[in-house]
């Protein structure tokens, strides 16, 4: 079946030309109904999307949930230590087999009948089923995502073909590498739900380092000669801006210095800037010295988001007694910085659906948003 986009592609134009030339996303791709249930499809439903992390479920019957663009899916541990991504929607009725996290045992069970499911999602009890024709549990898994990791990150796909995450990350790993992510430890993350704003905005000021001299001017001296790099990897499987700061040990807080110590590997150069990235379409990253921050972006209508957020750190960090506290610090200097830019993700989703909503033009300093809405639009177009 081919999928078609509500709005026109050739509205988008002009968002996918070189940024000097280029235009925002037409306002209706942040507002739209039924451009929304459009993305569950060619987006979501066909791309790789994180889940989390590995180490939040390091024992076999951990699991937790996520729901992403509406489709509630459990990560559990199996008891040979693989990890599923699986609908948590039961077989039978369809009430949810899973929510939160924790353990589960050797089994997924719905507290409606009791339909009980092994952790790779194969129903193993049905209560009262005996009756019933033709019943063969071996038709009533749960169903099952295609699941990939990279660094750490647990990635699923609900389409069969899609090329794996983890061979197109491969460039961005070996851009990250000092900071050996996949060895570092998360901190429990956090949800906070119901942002007022489409999950592409959020995106948008991830990764766009125009305005952190404007927004967030008094919050750190970023730098006047402008000293950003953006750098995109293999068909913008990740898309990085660079802040290079010149001070080493820069941080995300009114100290400006680290709370931890730093990482280790680090060399002189990754010491002196930030990183920040998105995997599309809702993995987002930002690193300093002393730790990462990550979070992803779970979209739940046109203009509501949910978004988890968590910390990767040594285990050398996460083992020091003061742990707690240095977080609690590192944690409100990230929050300084959402303080300011949540609040403009709000109203621009007022803005964009407004009659006086542009399709603006971008400076240099965007261009990392042309190069997202490549992305989209290479998702947008119609396959078979
Ligand atoms: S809905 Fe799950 S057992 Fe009935
Ligand atoms: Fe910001």
């Amino acid at each position: 079946m081919t999928l078609e986009s509500p709005i026109p592609l050739a509205s988008f134009d002009q968002s996918v030309q070189p940024v000097n030339t280029a235009r925002s996303l037409p306002p209706d791709a942040y507002t739209s109904d039924a451009f929304y249930e459009f993305e569950r499809k060619a987006i979501f439903g066909r791309e790789w999307f994180c889940v989390g992390r590995e180490d939040q479920i390091p024992d076999p019957g951990d699991y937790f949930t996520v729901t992403m663009a509406g489709e509630p899916l459990v990560v559990v541990r199996g008891t040979d230590a693989a990890i599923s991504v699986l609908s948590a929607v039961c077989q039978h009725r369809g009430a949810l087999v899973a929510k939160g996290s924790g353990s589960c045992g050797s089994y997924l069970r719905c507290p409606y009948h009791w339909w009980t499911y092994d952790l790779d999602g194969k129903l193993v009890t049905a209560p009262q089923m005996h009756k019933a024709e033709d019943f063969d549990k071996a038709l009533h898994g749960l169903p099952g995502l295609r699941v990939d990791r990279w660094n750490g990150f647990v990635f699923a796909c609900l389409h069969a073909d899609t090329e794996p995450i983890s061979s197109r990350l491969g460039e961005f790993g070996d851009y990250v590498e000092n900071y050996q992510m996949g060895d570092l430890r998360t901190t429990e993350p956090v949800t906070t739900v119901g942002h007022p704003f489409n999950w592409k905005l959020m995106v948008e000021n991830g990764i766009e380092p125009y305005h952190a001299s404007y927004l967030h001017h008094d919050m750190f001296e970023f730098p006047k000669e402008r000293n950003y790099t953006t750098t995109a990897f293999e068909s913008d499987a990740a898309i990085v801006s660079v802040v290079n700061h010149g001070f080493v040990d820069a941080s995300l807080n009114p100290t400006y210095r680290p709370y931890f110590p730093v990482i280790e590997t680090l060399s002189d150069e990754d010491r002196r800037r930030f990183g920040f990235a998105a995997v599309p379409p809702n993995l987002m990253l930002g690193w300093q010295s002393d730790l990462i921050f990550w979070f992803l972006i779970l979209p739940t209508s046109p203009h509501t988001v949910d978004l988890q957020w968590g910390y990767l750190l040594p285990q050398s960090s996460h083992d020091l007694q003061m742990f707690e506290h240095l977080l609690e610090l590192s944690h409100a200097g990230v929050e300084d910085y959402n303080s300011q830019d949540l609040p403009i993700a709000e109203d621009m989703q007022v803005g964009l659906s407004s009659q006086f909503a542009p399709q603006g033009r971008y400076s240099h300093e965007e261009e990392v948003l042309a190069r997202f809405n490549r992305w989209l639009l290479a998702r947008y177009r119609p396959v078979e």
